[in-house]
């Protein structure tokens, strides 16, 4: 192998140097910019959030609402996005169609490719973050056979997105501040990761110096995937499976045998109680109360999680619940269909994305991201006609 070092996955490999976000696994800690999560869920919102992953520090008042003003009156698309909307299949799933509007936002600013422009990057950064909930709800929208909502720019940007998923009638969608809250912590809670799956494609597209608008579409391919921020789809789907707590010994006797896994449980870094999922779990009978609803789902969930904390099969291996626990139950209880939950982590993603993009290349020691390989394959073979083989 030479001086190569076979890593697959990445277990033990540090691709670059970041100061965005800490995570100490074995403490379960999570910091953006050195500030706990806890306290930013407390007291910050989810823009200042994204603010401050970028810049690297709290903003202050007149830069808050100089980046609030920017955001709010970035949010509306241009009208052709819609008629690419249009063209997607009834049942195109929302994620597939907010990839590819985002990347085609590239073709709509094409001097974003001028990636070395700070103006142009920061412009890049508005817009990715001014859009994405307007075209996450254009993707659910379509997928009722609903007209598109568009933005109200006098609405927060939590309350923006309820009502263009939401709104049915004139004048405004009247937003429950207290959902406005629930989501907005959500969108902080999900806002960075350091180098999981999307962020790490994020990284290595755009170290191709592509621009922003097709490296953060490399991220929500990364994203769309069952493992990564497909889980909270799928953790609904078990819950919905299991269908009541007498079936829940069962179901963990087939996720010891290997034939299923506990999704929502596990995670490579944390090797503790996810923060994150503490979090969420404090807040969902808070929505529940706010929608007036109760969730059969919340009951197997948490029987779940007590049954797999104490068996040792999950002890041993130090599998506890990770964000997309809790999260999925969160968004059914906000009317967002199960298919599109995984569309609003991007949304909330989409800061993180940013700062590690710009991270990256102001990075004077970043080169094009190329890993290396061990080939396996024959040597020296000899091309054989296609009438001998
Ligand atoms: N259910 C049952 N067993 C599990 C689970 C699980 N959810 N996760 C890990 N294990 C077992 C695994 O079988 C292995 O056991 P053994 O040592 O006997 O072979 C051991 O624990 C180590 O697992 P691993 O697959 O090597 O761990 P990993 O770091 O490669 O995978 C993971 C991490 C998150 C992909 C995995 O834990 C998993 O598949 N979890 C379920 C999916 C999920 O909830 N994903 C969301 C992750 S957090 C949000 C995000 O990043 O988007």
């Amino acid at each position: 192998f030479g001086l190569m070092t076979y890593d697959p996955g990445f277990l033990n490999t540090a691709s670059c140097r970041s100061s965005i976000t800490y995570i100490d696994g074995e403490r379960g800690i999570l910091e953006y910019r050195g500030i706990p999560i806890e306290q930013l869920c407390e007291h910050s919102t989810y823009l200042e959030v994204a603010y401050l992953l970028i810049y690297g520090e709290l903003p202050t008042r007149k830069q808050l609402d100089d980046w609030v003003y920017e955001i709010t009156h970035h949010t509306y698309v241009h009208e052709n996005i819609k008629d690419f909307m249009d063209g997607f299949r009834h049942d195109a799933h929302p994620m597939g169609m907010l990839l590819a509007s985002v990347g085609a936002l590239s073709t709509f600013y094409p001097g974003a490719s001028n990636i070395r422009d700070e103006n142009e990057r920061h412009m890049a950064a508005v817009r990715l973050i001014a859009k994405m909930p307007t075209l996450a709800a254009f993707a659910y929208r379509h997928s009722l056979g609903l007209p598109y909502v568009y933005p109200d720019n006098e609405l927060s940007y939590t309350g923006n997105f309820l009502s263009m998923l939401f709104k049915m009638a004139e004048p405004r969608y009247e937003v429950d501040p207290r959902l406005e809250r629930a989501l907005d912590v959500l969108f902080i809670l999900h806002a960075d990761h350091e180098q999981n799956c999307s962020t790490n494609a994020v990284r290595g597209v755009g170290s191709s110096l592509v621009d922003p608008y097709s490296a953060i579409a490399a991220g929500i391919a990364g994203l769309y995937g069952p493992l990564h921020g497909g889980a909270n789809v799928q953790v609904l789907k078990m819950l919905r499976r299991i269908g009541s707590v007498e079936n829940i010994p069962d179901y963990l006797e087939s996720v010891k045998n290997g034939d299923e896994r506990l999704m929502g449980f596990g995670h490579r870094v944390y090797k503790n109680y996810d923060p994150r999922a503490r979090i969420i779990k404090s807040n969902v009978d808070e929505v529940l109360e706010a929608v007036g609803k109760t969730s059969p789902l919340l009951e197997i969930a948490t029987e779940l999680e007590k049954r797999a904390l104490d068996d040792e099969y999950f002890t041993s291996r130090k599998l506890y619940p990770n964000v997309d626990f809790y999260s999925g139950l969160i968004y059914e209880a906000l009317g967002i269909p199960t298919e599109s939950s995984t569309v609003v982590f991007a949304i909330a993603r989409t800061s993180g994305w940013i700062a590690n993009w710009l991270e990256m290349l102001e990075d004077p020691e970043q080169r094009i991201a190329r890993p290396r390989q061990i080939y396996t394959g024959p040597r020296n073979r000899d091309y054989v006609s296609i009438d001998q083989r």
